[in-house]
């Protein structure tokens, strides 16, 4: 890194502190309002359509009906998640941004690791999140300064030292995860109250998620994420999307 951008990463750093302390005990529905209006067009949320980020759907699309909220459309999602992706756009008349990976990068991913390499191991499973979410998610990401994200901290050990404004220095941005403090509970408890559409995979043993083969349902007692990438260790259950 050279001086220049030494300098450009302290003063992200410092807006970062800036920002978090100004946010500290702001509501979500004050943080969103902050965001969407100091940064307007600049402004992105990604949905995995999972039951955090409808919540975050339902508050950003009442603050700004033309927010631009956008999902990956990794190939492999359960009927479920599409379902809603429409029930969603209907009830809120609008149209998720959806992003594909490249056809071309998918052909050579099948012709080295086949359709369900990715159970293989954790470097074909990250070959895959790469080709259908890590690449989309770049050029996403590519049009704003600040990401809005559904992540909580009681998700996972990945993520319980979060702040609610992050820098990630891989996609050099800005990243805000308003629902950081909301438990599984809060989460529910807005979606009942204000009837907003939801994966009904939810109600099927499904806390978390993600592609249809990567994802199965959980007992109770369990993790929530245990049933993403379930043949993996904890501390590899990040697809790449959220690395520090
Ligand atoms: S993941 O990294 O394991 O897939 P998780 O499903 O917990 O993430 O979701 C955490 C946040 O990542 C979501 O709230 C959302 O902001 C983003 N995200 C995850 N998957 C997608 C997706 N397919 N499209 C858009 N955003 C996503
Ligand atoms: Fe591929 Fe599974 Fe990652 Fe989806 S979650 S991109 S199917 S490895």
């Amino acid at each position: 890194m050279n001086n220049i951008e030494n300098d450009i990463e302290n003063d992200i750093e410092n807006k970062i502190k800036e920002l978090n302390k100004k946010f500290e005990n702001k509501t979500t529905q004050e943080i969103l309002e902050y965001i969407l209006e100091q940064y307007k067009n600049k402004v992105g949320f990604s949905s995995s359509l999972g039951a955090e980020d409808q919540v975050l759907t339902h508050m950003i699309l009442n603050i700004d009906k033309n927010a631009n909220i956008f999902t990956l459309d990794t190939g492999r999602l359960p009927d479920e998640t599409y379902a809603l992706m429409d029930e969603t756009n209907l009830k809120y008349d609008t149209k998720l941004n959806v992003f594909f990976p490249q056809g071309k990068n998918v052909e050579d991913l099948y012709k080295i690791q086949g359709i369900n390499g990715f159970y293989e191991s954790i470097e074909k499973r990250k070959a895959c999140c790469f080709v259908r979410k890590i690449e989309p998610l770049q050029r996403a990401l590519k049009c704003i300064d600040i990401w809005i994200t559904g992540l909580r901290a009681s998700q996972s050990i990945t993520r319980e030292n979060l702040n609610i404004v992050e820098y990630d220095k891989l996609n050099k941005i800005i990243k805000v995860n308003p629902l950081l403090f909301w438990s599984e509970h809060n989460v529910w408890k807005f979606i009942k109250e204000n009837k907003i559409p939801y994966n009904k995979l939810h109600d099927k043993g499904f806390p978390s998620l993600g592609c249809a083969p990567c994802t199965r349902a959980i007992k109770d007692g369990e993790d929530l994420r245990s049933g993403r990438w379930w043949w993996e260790n904890p501390e590899h259950k990040e697809c790449g999307l959220h690395i520090k």
